[in-house]
C-alpha cells in the first residue's frame, strides 16, 4: 500500500455520515494533542492532509482518507479530553466515536497515539481495555519521542510493550517522531498488516 497516495475522501459529524463500510480502514485515535494528525501526515507524507495545531481539539469530525490500491482507509478520530468542551460535547464524542467503534465492519485495527510523555492516560487505558475485549488489533504509537533522550524513550517502550504483549498477542506498541520522521516504516509495516490481511 501506497500511504503517500492518501487523499481526503470525507467528513463524518456523526455515524450516520460515514462513507460506505467495504474494504478495510483503520483509525488513529488517541488524546487531544497527542499528535494522531501530525502521525498521519508523516507517514503519508503530507503535511497538509491531516489539519494539525497546537490549540487541542483541532479534529472534530472523523476524517477519512482513502489509500490507493485497493479499498483501503485511514481515519483520523477526534481527540478526547479536549480543554474546551462542554458536557454535551462530551457526551456526543463519547456517542459518536463509541458508536464507530462498536459498529464499524471494515475496522481492522486502531493506532492509539500517545505523548511519551504523558502516556496511558485514563482514556488511554479505557481504549487498550476495549481492545483486548474486543480482540482489535491495536498499535500503541508513542509519539514526540524526539522530546526524551534516547534512554528513558526506550525504556518507557519497553515496559509499555511488555505490559501489552502480557494482555492480548494483537496489542504492541513503537516509538514514533513525527518531528524526526521515526518509527514510519515501522508503523505502515503494520498497517500493511491489518488491512491487508
Ligand atoms: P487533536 O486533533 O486536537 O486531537 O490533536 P492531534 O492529536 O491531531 O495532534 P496534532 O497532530 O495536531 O499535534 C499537536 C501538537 O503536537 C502540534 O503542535 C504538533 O506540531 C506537535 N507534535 C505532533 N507530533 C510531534 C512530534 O513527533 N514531535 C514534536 N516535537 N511535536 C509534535
Ligand atoms: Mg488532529
Amino acid at each position: 500500500i501506497k500511504y503517500d497516495s492518501a487523499e481526503f475522501l470525507t467528513s463524518a459529524q456523526k455515524y450516520s455520515q460515514c462513507p460506505s463500510d467495504t474494504g478495510a480502514e483503520v483509525a488513529f485515535a488517541g488524546r487531544s494533542n497527542a499528535g494522531k494528525s501530525s502521525s498521519m501526515n508523516t507517514l503519508t507524507r503530507n503535511s497538509k492532509l491531516a489539519r494539525t495545531s497546537k490549540t487541542p481539539g483541532r479534529t472534530q469530525l472523523l476524517n477519512f482518507f482513502s489509500l490507493s490500491g485497493g479499498d483501503y482507509r485511514l481515519v483520523d478520530l477526534p481527540g478526547y479530553g479536549f480543554a474546551k468542551v462542554n458536557r454535551t460535547m462530551k457526551e456526543d464524542w463519547e456517542e459518536n466515536i463509541g458508536e464507530y467503534l462498536a459498529e464499524r465492519v471494515s475496522l481492522r485495527g486502531v493506532v492509539l497515539v500517545m505523548d511519551i510523555r504523558h502516556p496511558m492516560t485514563e482514556f488511554d487505558q479505557r481504549m487498550v481495555e476495549w481492545a483486548v475485549q474486543t480482540e482489535m488489533p491495536m498499535r500503541i504509537l508513542l509519539t514526540k519521542s524526539d522530546k526524551l533522550k534516547k534512554g528513558p524513550a526506550k525504556n518507557t517502550y519497553l515496559k509499555i510493550n511488555n505490559e501489552l504483549r502480557s494482555r492480548a498477542p494483537w496489542l504492541s506498541a513503537q516509538l514514533y517522531s513525527s518531528l524526526k520522521r521515526e518509527g514510519v516504516n515501522e508503523l505502515s509495516e503494520w498497517l500493511n498488516g491489518q488491512l491487508t490481511e
